[in-house]
């Protein structure tokens, strides 16, 4: 028989919980680096629309299925499935859906891993250990492993200790201490010489840079940054008691995704000119603002170095926002396999967490002796086919494939006149035809 299922106590934890998957390296690094590429507030712009036309209807699809089912990705959809071809299709897109979190976990914890190296690297220096400093900061292999072993290590240790115990509880406590100190970086990057510099690159559009390009990668985002396809919001749905309202907790969790991928804006493009104003390189040699590892582990670090003794507070404060915001995510793509473990294998939570985290750092060590030619292609694999395509799956299940009064009653729960309001007149139809239009041809013009 297997464990009983974990349950989130109430709808702050569930809020908490899945914002913090939601609110990671994607919002605090690939936002900013995304807007710094791409035109600044046009980027921002696209990005909103995104975030709220595409990425919320289809994490509402995840949470009503995930809730409706009490249970993972794979008995989910074949749950709904109304017949063989319908049950194979569940079957297969749930254990890709596995696959596919296992994946983005694998590389996530590898640079989860140099931002907790970042974050040892102040105390190091703070301590004299100079040679440590420098092995900490440099790219090695043996850093790269020593460190995503450490993340991961942390991630199993949370997963292991269930959905109340471990996630909601270290989500509860982490989210609140990621936007102080957020905001606390924020108030003192911006009185630096240099940072309104950076708050205009941030928002006056430059629209010359719009492009088909642009509105793929504000999808890319907000899909990844919504942790969407992979079966992640589906299974913390699942936890979620039936007295609360769906749409309203998913828009709050959009609202505050947006809100901190936004906030983070504020912080790290003043940052880059900051750093500049420093004597910082901030721009590349085509002209383009640095962007990717360059701009967390050589820009900002540069620029802490020219801070002084304080700069190695900041230093901490800032690798401590990092650690914060990958932890909270990587709990929710390790409880994806673990889910599934415990569910359809059987297993007790602690030596199904222990498995599935020992797998998964397998890979990114793998990744790690094979950088060059395994890192960007499991990005590019898991982010821009993966999450998308599930995405898909996901509507078509929703959309589709769940009957309508299913769909109804589910929404219900928590929501009793949900029939009278706008959402209800809108997302049915609009998770049933417009979304898989919509991603698809965005999947398609990536592909061309
Ligand atoms: N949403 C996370 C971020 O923005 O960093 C990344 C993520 C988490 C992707 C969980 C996928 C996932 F299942």
């Amino acid at each position: 028989m297997s464990a009983p299922r974990g349950q989130f106590s109430s709808n702050l934890g569930f809020l908490m919980a899945a914002a913090g998957s939601a609110v990671g390296l994607g919002n605090i690094w690939g936002f900013p680096t995304n807007v710094a590429a791409n035109g600044g507030a046009a980027f921002v712009i696209f990005y909103l629309v995104m975030a709220f036309l595409l990425a919320y209807p289809v994490l509402m699809a995840e949470l009503t299925l995930g809730r409706h089912a009490r249970r993972n990705m794979v008995q989910a959809l074949r749950g709904i499935a109304t017949g063989p071809v319908s049950k194979g299709v569940g079957t297969i897109a749930g254990f890709s859906g596995i696959v596919v979190a296992s994946l983005i976990l694998s590389f996530y914890a590898i640079v989860a891993g140099w931002m907790v190296a970042h974050l040892a690297d102040p105390f190091a220096q703070l301590f004299g250990a100079g040679h440590t400093a420098e092995w900490l900061t440099g790219d090695s292999v043996s850093r790269n492993f020593t460190f995503t072993a450490i993340f991961s290590g942390l991630t199993m240790l949370i997963i292991a200790s269930g959905v109340e115990k471990g996630i909601e509880r270290w989500s509860t406590l982490l989210m609140p201490t990621l936007i102080i100190l957020l905001l606390l970086l924020i108030v003192y990057v911006l009185t630096q010489p240099g940072a309104i510099k950076g708050l205009e690159a941030y928002l006056i559009p430059d629209f010359s840079k719009l492009s088909p390009q642009l509105l793929l990668s504000a999808m890319g985002q907000a899909f990844f940054s919504l942790s969407l396809g992979v079966g992640t919001m589906l299974i913390y749905g699942s936890y979620l008691s039936k007295q609360e309202s769906l749409p309203r907790l998913g828009a709050l969790v959009t609202l505050i995704d947006v809100g901190i991928a936004f906030t983070a804006g504020l912080l790290i493009l003043p940052a880059m000119y900051v750093a500049q104003e420093a004597g910082t390189q901030i721009y590349s040699a085509s002209g383009d603002l640095i962007a990717g590892p360059g701009l967390i582990l050589q820009v900002l670090p540069a620029l802490f170095d020219t801070m002084g003794t304080s700069g190695l507070f900041v230093a901490m404060a800032f690798f401590a926002l990092m650690v914060i915001a990958s932890l909270t995510s990587s709990i929710s793509m390790l409880e994806v396999p673990v889910a599934f473990s415990i569910e359809n294998l059987g297993l007790q939570r602690r030596p199904a967490t222990l498995l599935m985290g020992l797998v998964i750092f397998a890979i990114s060590s793998v990744i790690i002796f094979n950088f060059e030619s395994l890192f960007g292609l499991v990005v590019s694999i898991s982010t821009e086919y993966g999450q998308p395509l599930l995405g898909v799956v996901l509507c078509i299940f929703a959309g589709w494939i769940f009957r309508k009064d299913q769909l109804l009653s589910e929404l219900k729960e928590g929501h009793p006149h949900i029939e009278r309001t706008l959402f209800w007149k809108i997302w049915p139809w609009y998770v049933r035809i417009v979304c898989p239009l919509l991603i698809l041809a965005a999947f398609v013009q990536t592909i061309i």
